[in-house]
């Protein structure tokens, strides 16, 4: 049985007091030892300690929107693995569809940083996902599979035990238009398959494969309910105490 999980990606946005407000209600939210979920907030850098702070003691996990491949040196400014793990991050986002599509990273700097986040002891949430062109012309799959092949190149089916995989339909990532039901329970179950064929049945049945794109607290439960969907990735509503909670709590 997989445990569902509830994360929050802020990307570039709040303030320190803001930050640690927000971390506070959500940490308020996720009682220690008590929760049924695993729940993670994902803050900009800057904010790392302050949040780990703030979410200490609770049920919330602290992770990074990303990492540098190096382990240190004049790489101005880029952020080790190393460097996450000594904060107090536990996770780290990775291939997200604005580090892919935005910054323009590739699957092969992609899976450069896999390897150096589970190397330092950082768990891995791989985001994967297809441009709306690619579903038009019917490639959700091929470019899934390519995303996944690339970015997991190397890693063994032990190291998948610290890896979730986020699906991200690009077209529904801050657009207000959430993936029905239907849409993400075939392409979870496509990843699914994907992982029982480059690893095998186990690793397939105990990856978590979490949804993102304008999850909100309506849409939430349904999309959980279905049989492949392990959680939520959320980036706008996990900025609001009274989006973000009501989203873990569809979880618990
Ligand atoms: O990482 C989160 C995703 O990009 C989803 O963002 O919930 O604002 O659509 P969104």
């Amino acid at each position: 049985m997989r445990r569902l999980f509830v994360a929050g990606n802020w990307k570039m946005n709040l303030l320190g007091a803001s930050a640690k407000q927000l971390a506070e209600g959500v940490a308020a939210a996720v009682p220690a030892d008590e929760s049924a979920i695993d729940a993670l907030v994902c803050p900009p850098y800057p904010y790392l300690r302050a949040v780990g702070g703030a979410v200490d003691g609770s049920g919330v996990q602290l992770g990074a929107q990303d990492v540098y491949h190096e382990p240190e040196g004049a790489f101005t400014g880029e952020v080790s693995a190393d460097m996450l793990a000594d904060v107090g991050c536990g996770w780290v986002i990775l291939g997200h569809s604005e580090r892919r599509h935005v910054i323009g990273e590739t699957d092969e700097l992609i899976n450069k940083k896999v390897a150096a986040a589970l190397k330092a002891g950082l768990k891995v949430m791989l985001c994967v996902g297809e441009l709306l062109s690619d579903r038009e012309a019917n490639q959700t799959e091929a470019v899934v599979d390519a995303q996944l092949t690339g970015s997991l190149k190397g890693v063994s089916d032990a190291d998948m035990a610290n890896v979730a995989v986020a699906y991200e339909p690009v077209w529904a990532i801050g657009t207000g238009v959430t993936a029905s039901k239907e849409q993400a329970e075939s392409a979870h179950a496509h990843v699914r398959k994907w992982l029982a064929g480059r690893y095998n049945s186990e690793v397939a049945e105990a990856t978590r494969i979490l949804y993102g794109g304008s999850v909100k607290p309506d849409n939430a439960a349904e999309l959980m309910s279905q049989p492949n969907i392990d959680g939520v990735l959320v980036g706008g509503a996990s900025l609001k105490t009274d989006l973000f909670v009501p989203i873990i709590e569809a979880a618990q």
